[in-house]
């Protein structure tokens, strides 16, 4: 299905370098990916399935990836990585890879980071980011496949709750992935503007956005308001979020693993004294599967039969689960996955009554516990199933990205969203009783995104600030930490220039993406302007220059873009610094008191101990890694296809030369020919019998030359018996052609001289014509004399592609003629001479007659 596009235009006609964006909703169970463009599609996988397992895997050294890496699972359990999103950004000892353990069997070890890395079973060791960066190369594969421009730029969705840590490892892994991380949007904000789309809101509405996925919970609340403008008519739609709530754990994983205790239980109960299923990682990789599976039929089921095959020492598993029992065993379940909703109500300080619908949506939604607990708290008749469940973040996510490539007017859709989490800056400060730690909070919990601030603090010496979360979650707790560098010389100088309180001013900013970064650092004092036009403005400029920016109290943060602007535009400053260098020899005689310099701009250390972003290099080691994995997979793609060619060429030759005598090949060959390919057949046969398997590409290809250099001449003959009467017949008919222009094209000459017009042709013209077919013909005629005195199985002398060249050469030549466009067209009587020797004078003829006669070309 291809989405409407009624609000999706490519701006401007021509877009040359247009890189195509792609949208990912990335899931801990499927990924939904989108181009963004005039064809908005969401891609297929290879089973046309519209979403992808977030699968990788190795089938002994094959590669796998979504549902064909998922089918092997079983089969290979320590060498399959499925629900990669718990580790994205977790640290080794993290509450989320810790849990990621009960689920998965795979051999996890911590990173010289501290985060997860993933050991296969041959030993091999990759870093979450680079097996989710496997994956996201595989869509960009399957995108670039899909037509259309190469993708580049990519667009994902992330939890409402990702920190900094999860945002930095999901863009790191798009690095690595060899693509440009254009943006993230959170899950519940991309169902939004999907929602957003086709709707129209002319009286505000709130709406929640439940997301319940495989991995995490979520509810979001948001407003909608959509308001018309006087002059241009243009609807624009606002999403506003005023609400999260979340659970970090919580989804269809968690269900999933509930019901697949049930089963182990069950065959536990059964065969206890065999062994623990649970040590079996292909039991319960099969038991993972099945009740993925058991689930499914429970949501629509009161009961379900489970049967598996030789689950375990050779015991075929049968039980039967009924939805009352799964119900039973995640009742603890039913009031977390309500608490989202509370939560996000709270925050935005709305209530139930105010909210419109809550719109459900991602997989687990599905399962009726879920819908049932958020029922138990929200009126059916509120509860909305009118977005696709699967794809409206993916959808919503790729209009986001039209947005954000701009090469595509959309509907003017604007989004504003809240951070997830209070972001507190905290340092050392003198007090009345010595040093304490000062905890601000810059950006809370709840505050908008994409947002600056200017903490001003008094400092006369280099000082680090800590950026941190604040409370037990995220962890860990600290993002960065940032020291200034310069502060001392710097207050030193602006005190020595007579400057009021100088500060540290230091501007912080969170981004739309929800990323905390220390933006600029600079010492900074007001500069009393002593002249007397600055004592006279000094005067009445009011409270700017009286009242000192930072009280008694040491910080001051005000979230102002002016603030910043005005921190920006001083820095701007130095240019009185320019004017005071030596080139100031240019400058007029008359003395300019230079304004002394109020701003000086601090050298800035960050400092992330914590958990550390991968640096370029690291990044780029990781790519290197991912390709030349990707170069091995084209190298053995590449080596098996030798293999089979070759192969199948043995076979063709085997049985060309067990043929008929009286058939093509025979009649084509000489008895050497024959017998010289079939000792080489015997030879390379053997030889791919015995080292085949283990030759390179360039060994096979080599042997296949050798077996070609001796068919191919019998080959060409066979061909060239069959292709040169035509093409001699062909040629024939050209001469025969170009005979008649030339006779018709003389007569006509002599007939519009002697009417006194300028003739169409010069002689030279048809003469050359003349003289390329005697050329041709005599050619032709020695050629096919001496091929008549050849044998069938001896090399021919004349070729049929030869035969056509020289055709082709005489037709251009005559055509070139014929197509001229010619007008009768009086001569003019030369004033020196009248009777005037046609061929002597044909350049002058030609020159002069180019305006009645052109040749089309
Ligand atoms: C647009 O029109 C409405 C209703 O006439 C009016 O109240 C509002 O102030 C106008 N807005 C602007 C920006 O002119
Ligand atoms: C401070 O002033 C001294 C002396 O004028 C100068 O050499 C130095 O570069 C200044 N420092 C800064 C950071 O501008
Ligand atoms: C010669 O003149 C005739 C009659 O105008 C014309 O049909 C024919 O194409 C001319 N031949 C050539 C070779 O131009
Ligand atoms: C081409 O051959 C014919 C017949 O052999 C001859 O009359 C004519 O002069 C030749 N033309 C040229 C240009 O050599």
């Amino acid at each position: 299905m291809l989405l409407s596009l009624v609000h999706l235009l490519l701006v401007g006609a021509a877009a040359p370098a247009w890189a195509a964006t792609l949208a990912v909703d990335f899931g801990a169970d499927w990924t939904k990916a989108s181009i963004v463009g005039p064809k908005m599609e969401i891609l297929l996988n290879t089973d046309s399935k519209r979403k992808f397992q977030s699968v990788v895997g190795w089938k002994a050294t094959d590669r796998l990836f979504g549902s064909d890496a998922y089918s092997v699972a079983a089969r290979f359990p320590a060498d399959t990585y499925m629900s990669l999103k718990y580790l994205l950004g977790a640290q080794f000892d993290s509450k989320r890879a810790d849990y990621y353990k009960t689920i998965s069997s795979a051999k996890t070890v911590a990173t010289s980071r501290g985060t997860v890395g993933l050991v296969r079973s041959d030993g091999t060791q990759w870093s979450t980011e680079e097996l989710i960066a496997m994956q996201f190369a595989y869509i960009k594969q399957v995108a670039d496949s899909a037509g259309g421009d190469p993708v580049r730029d990519v667009v994902v969705t992330v939890p409402p709750f990702y920190s900094q840590f999860e945002r930095q490892a999901i863009s790191d892994a798009i690095e690595i992935a060899g693509l440009r991380p254009l943006g993230l949007i959170n899950d519940g904000a991309a169902i939004a503007v999907n929602y957003a789309m086709t709707r129209s809101f002319p009286t505000p509405e709130h709406h929640i956005i439940y997301d319940a996925g495989a991995s995490s919970t979520s509810a979001t609340l948001v407003t909608f308001t959509t308001t018309t403008s006087n002059t241009t008519k243009a609807d624009t739609t606002t999403i506003e979020v005023k609400g999260i709530g979340y659970d970090e754990l919580l989804g269809g994983t968690e269900l999933d693993r509930r019901l697949r205790d049930i089963l182990a239980s069950s065959f536990d109960a059964k065969h206890s004294s065999t062994g623990d299923i649970r040590k079996d990682p292909k039991a319960m990789s099969k038991l993972w599967k099945e009740a993925g599976r058991v689930k499914a039929v429970l949501s629509v089921n009161n009961e379900a039969r489970s049967s598996i095959e030789s689950l375990a020492w050779d015991i075929d598993f049968k039980a039967l689960v009924t939805r009352a029992e799964f119900e039973e065993t995640c009742a603890d379940l039913a009031p977390r996955f309500a608490q989202p909703i509370k939560d996000a109500l709270a925050q935005s300080k709305l209530s139930l009554n105010d909210i419109s619908s809550v719109i459900l949506a991602g997989g687990a939604s599905r399962t009726p516990m879920v819908q049932n607990a958020v029922i138990d708290i929200v009126s059916e008749s509120k509860i909305a199933r009118n977005v696709n469940a699967d794809e409206a973040a993916a959808v919503g996510t790729a209009l986001y990205g039209a947005t954000l490539s701009r090469h595509f007017r959309t509907k003017d859709i604007r989004l504003q969203d809240i951070s997830a989490h209070d972001v507190q800056v905290v340092y050392t400060a003198e007090g009345k009783n010595g040093p304490r730690t000062i905890h601000n909070v810059l950006f809370p919990k709840g505050g908008k995104t994409g947002s600056k601030k200017t903490l001003s603090l008094k400092r006369k010496e280099d000082f680090s600030i800590a950026l941190e979360y604040k409370g037990d979650t995220p962890t860990p707790a600290q993002i960065v930490e940032a020291t200034f560098g310069g502060v001392t010389e710097s207050i030193a100088n602006l005190t020595e220039a007579n400057a009021i309180d100088p500060v540290v001013k230091v501007t912080l900013s969170l981004s739309d993406d929800a990323f905390v970064s220390v933006d600029t650092a600079v010492a900074y004092g007001e500069i009393k302007d002593d002249t007397l036009t600055g004592m006279l403005k000094g005067l009445f400029a009011g409270s700017s220059s009286t009242a000192p920016e930072v009280g008694t109290e040491e910080t001051s943060t005000r979230a102002s873009s002016s603030e910043t602007d005005s921190a920006s535009s001083a820095s701007g400053s130095a240019s009185p610094t320019d004017s005071a260098s030596p080139s100031a020899s240019a400058t007029p005689t008359v003395e300019v008191k230079v304004k002394p310099k109020d701003t000086y701009p601090l050298k800035i250390t960050l400092l992330h101990a914590a958990l550390p972003p991968l640096t370029s290099a690291e990044k780029s080691d990781s790519k290197t890694r991912l390709r030349s994995v990707d170069t091995e997979e084209a190298n053995k793609r590449l080596n098996a296809e030798a293999h089979n060619v070759l192969e199948g060429y043995i076979y063709r030759l085997r049985d060309l030369l067990d043929g008929a005598p009286d058939s093509p090949f025979f009649e084509f060959s000489t008895e050497t020919e024959r017998e010289k390919l079939k000792t080489t057949l015997e030879e390379v046969s053997a030889w791919m019998h015995e080292v085949g398997d283990s030759a390179s590409t360039a060994e096979l290809t080599k042997k296949k030359k050798n077996l070609e250099s001796i068919e191919e001449p019998i080959q060409t003959r066979n061909r060239e018996y069959h292709a040169a009467p035509p093409a001699i017949r062909d040629l024939q008919q050209a001469l025969l052609a170009g005979r008649t222009f030339v006779v018709s094209a003389r007569e006509n000459r002599t007939q519009e001289e002697s009417l006194g017009f300028e003739p169409k042709y010069t002689v030279e013209e048809i003469d050359g014509v003349d003289r390329k077919i005697n050329e041709t013909a005599d050619w032709l005629e020695e050629r096919v004399l001496k091929q008549n005195k050849r044998q069938r199985n001896q090399d021919p002398v004349l070729y049929s592609k030869d035969v056509e060249i020289r055709g082709k050469a005489l037709q251009a030549q005559t055509m070139r003629l014929i197509k001229r466009k010619w007008y009768p067209k009086l001569k003019k009587t030369a004033t020196s001479a009248t009777a005037t020797d046609s061929s002597s004078t044909s350049t002058a003829t030609e020159s002069k007659s180019t305006g009645h006669a052109t040749d089309e070309l």
